[in-house]
């Protein structure tokens, strides 16, 4: 990674290891072979996808016939939803009730749209559960959601944006007593794109029927994730083409993104907790010090309930995008929002969702750790944040000023001879 830069974006990619690297650089040359031929060259490229089938199966104890190779997450839940419901429809006539998904106000954009996509089609009718202002949804109001025709849940297990977790096990445990006593079992997945490095996966705990995740969350490469899907579970492919990945994704393999993401998955599993720890104190340092050394600093979403690597602050009078930039600058690399929608001016919809008023959503700043993160860099971070923070809020403060002399003048011009 670049020296000069300290990096505080990990959610919204990470570098990728070397060890990945370097178990990736021969299926570009030469092992080059399509995983689907027969010859040897595609049989050397399929040992290896099959191997980084199993690494990924055996972290999500899953079986391997149970993951399905993806171009990342947003795939991986567009195949969910989308795959659900056709499948659904393709035994059904169209006379039937329509199916009735339920999801969260603050998914990431993929699971919003896509719902959003299938409502606006008249395909599925959709619930949003709430989120409150610690950032996790209520079981409560998930009961209450439930109906005859329900036929999906989809929650994100970490939200990407302010890290809070959802309680997916809960969730799971509900479901299997509910799915216990009905005929048509309601179907669970979960986007689990920023909860794989730090919370428990294990499918056969919590329930799951479909899982998403993202290599290059996890220090693998980009364009590549996959998708657990529970033996049995309902799903139809969405993509027309070959019978790669067992009918469900047509596609020729991205051998080596596999393979990367094979090495990926097995070195997370290896690391995870002392990883998860260290992160974790790194996070509470953090926090600690801004909020004891800013004024009118606020974090955004649980103190406890949330991912090791995330803290999101809301910083009064100033406006993320101006911090973002000054703090670029001085090469620290962090984000306001989602690393997809930050281009977006718009508030951020997650912060929206917490009941926060638009001029705070704009104030917010992500800073997301990963494990090349010292504490060095968060002192670095922090003087500089103090800096600059105490500059713009100058600005701000004399724009503020001079908006309201401007505003009284017109009103006692108003007045005037009144
Ligand atoms: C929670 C969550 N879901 C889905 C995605 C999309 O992942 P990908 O970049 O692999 O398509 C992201 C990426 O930021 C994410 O954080």
């Amino acid at each position: 990674m670049n020296k000069k830069i300290i990096y505080l974006d990990y959610a919204a990619t990470t570098p990728v290891d070397a060890e990945v690297l370097k178990a990736m650089l021969p299926y570009f040359s030469e092992k080059f072979g399509n995983a689907s031929s027969l010859h040897i060259l595609g049989r050397e490229a399929s040992v290896a996808v099959a191997n980084a089938r199993k690494s990924v199966a055996n972290f999500f104890n899953a079986d391997e016939n149970e993951i399905i190779f993806t171009s990342g997450a947003t795939e991986s839940n567009n195949l969910a939803i989308k795959g659900v419901l056709r499948a659904y429809f393709k035994n059904r006539k169209n006379t039937e009730k329509k199916p009735h998904i339920i999801t969260t106000v603050f998914e990431h954009s993929c699971v919003l749209k896509t719902c959003q996509k299938m409502e606006k089609e008249g395909i599925a009718e959709v619930t949003y559960l709430p989120v409150y202002a610690d950032g996790i949804i209520k079981i409560a109001d998930l009961e209450k959601a439930l109906k005859e025709n329900t036929l999906l849940i989809s929650i994100m297990y970490v939200n990407n944006e302010i890290g809070t977790v959802q309680p997916i096990l809960q969730i799971g445990k509900m479901l299997a007593k509910i799915n216990s006593e009905r005929t048509e079992k309601i179907i669970f997945h979960t986007d689990a794109t920023q909860a794989i490095a730090y919370f428990d996966t294990n499918v056969k705990k919590s329930g799951v029927d479909l899982l998403s995740m993202s290599a290059h969350k996890i220090y693998g490469p980009k364009g590549v994730g996959a998708l657990y899907v529970k033996k049995s579970t309902k799903i139809a492919q969405v993509q027309d083409g070959g019978e790669q990945e067992f009918t469900l994704r047509s596609g020729t393999l991205n051998s080596s993104g596999i393979i990367g993401l094979g090495k990926a998955i097995e070195l997370l599993g290896k690391n995870k907790q002392k990883e998860s720890k260290k992160i974790q104190n790194l996070r509470d340092y953090l926090i600690k010090k801004v909020l004891k050394e800013i004024p009118k600093a606020q974090l955004n979403g649980s103190r406890v309930k949330r991912s090791p690597n995330n803290a999101n602050f809301s910083f009064s009078d100033v406006e993320g995008e101006s911090l973002l930039l000054q703090l670029d600058m001085e090469g620290l690399a962090c984000s306001t929002g989602s690393a997809c929608s930050s281009g977006s001016l718009n508030p951020s919809h997650v912060l929206l969702a917490l009941g926060m008023e638009p001029e705070q959503a704009h104030s917010s700043l992500r800073i997301t750790l990963g494990k090349y993160v010292t504490k060095k860099d968060l002192d670095v971070f922090v003087a500089k944040l103090k800096r600059i923070l105490i500059d713009l809020r100058k600005i701000s403060g004399k724009l503020l000023a001079e908006y309201y002399a401007k505003k009284n003048k017109q009103t006692n011009l108003k007045n005037y001879g009144k």
